[in-house]
C-alpha cells in the first residue's frame, strides 16, 4: 500500500532526471491514482526558485509527451538549492520540515541520490549529520550504479551506509532488474518445469550473455573514461543476469531469498582467468554510410586513453549446478546494432544417427534465445523432419513476443520507482551482493586500468574476436519488426 510522502531528488535537474525519474514518477503516481500522497522536491547547487524549477519538470515531462501537468507542479513540486559538495544540509532539513507542515505529511521521505557517483559519500555525511537518516515516518535512501569503483570502495561505501542508515532502508538501483523481461527470468525458470529441469550442467552445452550498444560514448566521457565497461555494464547490468540466470530456486519470491540465492551463485563463481577475458575499443570506421568517430575521437576523450569499451569473457561457476559449463559474457559500445539477449545452448543428442544430415552432432543442439530487448519475447530452436521420402532436418522455431501478447512494457524505472515507494527491496541490489559482484572483478579491472592489451575494433562492428567463438553474437530478430519497448 502506497502512503503519503516526500519524494527528494538530488541531481533534481539533472540529465536522469529529467529523461527518466521525472516521466516515470510521473505516471506512476498517475497511474496508480496517488498524485495526491506524493510531494517533489528537487535538489540541485542551481540558483532557481520554486516557479522556475516547476517549469524544468514541465518541460521534462512534455518531452516524455506528458501533458497538463502544470496544475500538479504548481500544487506539488518545490526546489531547494544546495551548493555542489555542501555538507552541511541543514537549510534542507528545515526546508523538508515546511512542505511537509504545508502539505501535512506524515514524514515518509525518499532520498534520490540522482548524482555522479562521487557525490554520493559526501551526501549521505551530510543527510546523517543533518539527523535526515530519520524521520517521524519512514526514510528511504536511493542510490544510482556504479556503486562504488571497486571492491575497496563499495565496501567503504556500505560502511559509510550503514553507519546512518540501516540495509532495509537502502535501495541500489540497477535499471537491468526493473526491466520486465528481466524480472520474467525467475517465473521463465521456475514457472516451468520444462524449461527448469533441463536448466544445468547435464542438459546444457553453455550460456551466453550478450548486451550490444550500438551507440558510442556521445558526451559521457566525462564519467566514462574513468569507469570503462567493465564498471559501467559487466559489474551490474550483465552479472545480475547472469545471476538471475544460474541461482538455484529461492525459498520464496521475497526479497531476502531472492538476494541470497544470487548472492550464493555469485560467490560460487571461480576467479577469472584472464585469458578468457578479451578487451576492445572502438576505432573509426565508415558503417552504413556514416564516418563514426572511433573513442578516442570522442568528445573529451584523451588521445592515449585506454578504457575498454567492449569486454568478452568466460565464467565458470563451481557448484553442483553448473560445474563444466562456460558461461560467455560480452558486452560493447557501437556495435552493429543494440540488443540484449540471452541465449541457452543445450548439449547434442550422444549418438548423431543423421548422418549426412547436417555436418555432425552438434548442428543438432537446442538453443533458446530470451531476447531481452528490443522485439522482446523467446524463441525455442528445434530440428524437424522436413516432409517427403529422404530424411532431411531442418532448423525450425517456436516463438513468444510480447508485441503480440501485451500492450507496451512498463519502463524499467517505472518499476522501479513505484517499488521504492511501495518499500519492496526485491528488485535492488543488496550491500552483499554489490561487494560480491565486485569481488570477482576486481582483478580484472585492475588489470585493464593498468594497460593491459585492449585491441581496437571498427565502430560498428562485432568487436574483437575473443579465445572463444561466439556461440550466436549477432543477435537474429524473432518474426517481424513488432516491438514492446520501452522498458529501459
Ligand atoms: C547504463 C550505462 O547503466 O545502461 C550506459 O551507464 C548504458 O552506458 C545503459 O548505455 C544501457 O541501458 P539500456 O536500458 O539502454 O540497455
Amino acid at each position: 500500500m502506497t502512503e503519503p510522502h516526500l519524494f527528494v531528488i538530488y541531481g533534481g535537474t539533472g540529465d536522469l532526471t529529467s529523461r527518466k525519474l521525472l516521466p516515470s514518477m510521473y505516471r506512476i503516481i498517475k497511474d496508480a491514482g496517488i498524485a495526491d500522497q506524493s510531494v517533489l522536491l528537487g535538489v540541485s547547487s542551481k540558483d532557481i526558485d520554486d516557479d522556475a524549477y516547476r517549469e524544468f519538470v514541465k518541460e521534462s515531462l512534455l518531452e516524455a509527451g506528458i501533458e497538463d501537468t502544470a496544475a500538479w507542479c504548481a500544487e506539488r513540486v518545490y526546489h531547494q538549492r544546495v551548493p555542489r559538495g555542501e555538507e552541511d544540509l541543514s537549510l534542507l532539513s528545515a526546508r523538508i520540515t515546511k512542505v511537509e507542515d504545508e502539505h501535512a505529511l506524515p514524514g515518509n521521505r525518499i532520498f534520490y541520490l540522482a548524482l555522479p557517483p562521487v557525490a554520493f559519500p559526501g551526501v549521505i555525511k551530510g543527510l546523517s549529520a543533518a539527523g535526515l537518516n530519520e524521520s517521524p515516518g519512514w526514510t528511504r535512501l536511493v542510490i544510482e550504479k556504479p556503486f562504488g569503483r571497486d571492491l575497496v570502495s563499495a565496501q567503504s561505501l556500505n560502511r559509510l551506509v550503514h553507519s546512518s542508515f540501516d540495509e532495509d532502508q537502502v535501495y541500489r538501483i540497477d535499471h537491468y532488474l526493473g526491466k520486465e523481461t528481466v524480472r520474467n527470468l525467475l517465473a521463465f525458470r521456475f514457472a516451468n518445469m520444462l524449461f527448469e529441469s533441463s536448466w544445468n550442467r547435464d542438459r546444457v552445452d553453455a550460456i551466453e550473455i550478450n548486451v550490444a550498444e550500438s551507440l558510442g560514448i556521445g558526451q559521457r566521457a566525462a564519467y566514462f573514461d574513468g569507469a570503462g565497461v567493465i564498471r559501467d555494464m559487466l559489474q551490474n547490468h550483465l552479472t545480475q543476469l547472469l545471476a538471475l540466470v544460474a541461482m538455484e530456486a529461492p525459498d520464496s519470491f521475497d526479497a531476502e531469498s531472492i538476494r541470497d540465492g544470487k548472492v550464493r551463485l555469485l560467490n560460487a563463481i571461480r576467479t577469472i582467468d584472464f585469458d578468457e577475458v578479451t578487451l576492445g575499443q572502438y576505432g573509426p570506421a565508415e558503417h552504413n554510410g556514416e564516418s563514426l568517430l572511433g573513442y578516442r575521437q570522442e568528445d573529451q576523450v584523451p588521445d592515449n586513453s585506454i578504457t575498454p569499451t567492449f569486454v568478452s569473457l568466460k565464467i565458470q561457476i563451481d557448484n553442483w549446478r553448473w560445474q563444466g559449463v562456460p558461461f560467455y559474457l560480452r558486452t560493447g559500445k557501437r556495435l552493429p546494432e543494440k540488443s540484449s539477449q540471452i541465449v541457452v545452448r543445450f548439449q547434442p543428442p550422444p549418438i548423431c544417427i543423421f548422418h549426412g544430415q547436417k555436418d555432425d552432432c552438434v548442428s543438432h543442439q537446442n538453443v533458446i534465445r530470451l531476447v531481452l530487448q528490443p522485439n522482446e519475447g523467446f524463441q525455442l530452436h528445434f530440428d524437424v523432419k522436413s516432409p517427403g521420402e529422404s530424411l532431411q532436418l531442418l532448423e525450425k522455431q517456436l516463438s513468444f513476443m510480447y508485441a503480440e501478447e501485451f500492450e507496451e512494457l512498463p519502463p524499467a524505472y517505472q518499476t522501479l520507482i513505484l517499488d521504492i515507494i511501495l518499500g519492496d527491496q526485491t528488485l535492488f541490489v543488496r550491500a552483499d551482493e554489490v561487494e560480491a559482484s565486485w569481488r570477482l572483478y576486481d582483478p580484472v579491472i585492475q588489470a585493464a586500468d593498468n594497460g593491459r592489451k585492449i585491441h581496437t575494433y571498427d565502430a560498428g562492428t562485432w568487436g574483437p574476436e575473443g579465445p572463444h567463438t561466439p556461440i550466436q553474437w549477432a543477435p537474429e530478430p524473432i518474426r517481424g519488426e513488432a516491438t514492446t519497448s520501452p522498458q529501459a
